[in-house]
């Protein structure tokens, strides 16, 4: 048994303690119905093979949505209810009751959830850069409200949630820092500032810095920085977070690379938010910025009834060499989380361009696992 093996059996034994009170059936890895491993089964022992949900999904008692979440995946992310707009809408305000379903179902189902995320730029609530007055906060009270916020989402969760995004998204493409109103107010100091207070409110949390275009060099040079940098003052950090979103043309060579130079660094690596859009991009690849939009055009959404299996095959083809770049680096790898639980839900269908139909992720509209699922656990089962 290797090092990752013994941390797997680790988890195993904290979650099982964790939902001793639920039935054992529950949190069963079962198989498929026609007896054919299921990814969560398949990829058990390799890495944890997460999915993020939303709050519906959560709730659902629809037996598909739910027997789906279960069977297939062994880790679970929160799509947005841990993300500061939904999590603490108000400065006095926090709304717990999504996050702590999605805990909740996490233990029922002995998986393993990620927090996300701590400090980002988007979907932020607006009273946190402003006083009373609608000004723009002091440094002073910046730190102290990110520290609030780390410290009450971080602690309510102690124990239940492995790891946490801290900080996601702080770099351009050029690997500077983004000028982000974290950065301009209190300088870059904060994203060590963001760690040393998650640290603080868990000690035994993991922790991560999660980003996208993880292929690209300069980005990678800034992430292995920021480790770098937090590793300098004594900062725990555990794992780089590789979003991938990716595209048919992400260059697999870089993506790899960036991989090896992550593990290095001498933390894991997780890949946190894998899609692959199967549709044309209006103009060049765009990676993940979430702020790029542009408007419907028809002739940028072929697929609206169902995907043609020549696309499919070549989703297949690329997910076949995505997860065999996974299994070969599988005792560096931690987890990898698909961004959405259906095509159905998936945010690619709204973004870049609104309104599209996209089939990016590996459960289909019907909760049905698409072909490339049964290939990528081909090779799973074939490592065994
Ligand atoms: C980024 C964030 C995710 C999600 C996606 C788009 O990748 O990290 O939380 O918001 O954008 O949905």
């Amino acid at each position: 048994m290797n090092i990752k093996q013994i941390s797997i059996v680790a988890i195993a034994v904290v979650t099982l303690t964790a939902c001793s009170q639920v039935p054992s059936t529950q949190s069963a890895q079962t198989a498929t119905d026609n007896g054919k491993p299921t990814m969560r089964q398949a990829f058990d022992g390799k890495f944890l093979l997460g999915a993020a949900v939303n709050v519906r999904q959560v709730k659902s008692t629809d037996p598909k949505v739910v027997n789906v979440i279960r069977d297939q995946f062994s880790a679970l992310v929160p799509e947005n209810c841990m993300k500061p707009e939904e999590i603490h809408p108000k400065k006095d305000l926090y709304d717990w009751r999504d996050a702590d379903a999605l805990v909740e179902l996490a233990q029922k189902n002995g998986q393993v959830v990620t927090g996300h995320c701590l400090v980002w730029h988007s979907q932020l609530p607006y009273w946190f850069f402003k006083d009373d007055l609608g000004q723009q906060v002091t440094k002073e009270e910046l730190i102290s409200r990110m520290k609030e916020h780390i410290t009450a989402v971080v602690s309510r969760y102690k124990g239940k949630i492995k790891g946490w995004d801290v900080v996601n998204e702080a770099l351009l493409d050029n690997g500077e820092l983004r000028p982000t109103q974290f950065y301009r107010i209190i300088g870059p100091e904060y994203i060590k500032m963001a760690f040393q207070f998650a640290h603080e409110a868990d000690p035994d949390a993991e922790l991560y810095y999660n980003d996208y275009g993880m292929d690209n060099p300069s980005k990678r040079e800034g992430a292995i920085r920021i480790v770098r940098e937090l590793k300098e003052v004594g900062c725990r950090i555990d794992g780089i977070g590789m979003q991938s979103h990716v595209a048919f043309d992400t260059n697999l060579d870089e993506y790899e690379k960036s991989i090896e130079a992550y593990a290095a660094e001498g933390v894991k690596v997780m890949v946190t938010e894998l899609d692959l859009s199967v549709l044309p991009w209006p103009q060049g690849n765009y990676g993940a910025a979430v702020e790029t939009n542009f408007e419907y055009m028809k002739e940028m959404n072929p697929y609206t009834d169902s995907l043609p299996a020549a696309k499919a095959q070549e989703q297949t083809d690329f997910f076949v060499k995505l997860f065999g770049i996974y299994l070969k680096h599988a005792d560096v790898i931690d987890r990898v989380t698909f961004w959405g639980l259906t095509d159905a839900d998936s945010w690619k269908n709204g973004w870049p361009m609104p309104g599209r139909t996209d089939y990016p992720l590996a459960i289909d509209r019907n909760y049905q696992p698409k072909p490339f699922v049964d290939a990528i656990i081909k090779l799973a089962m074939e490592e065994k």
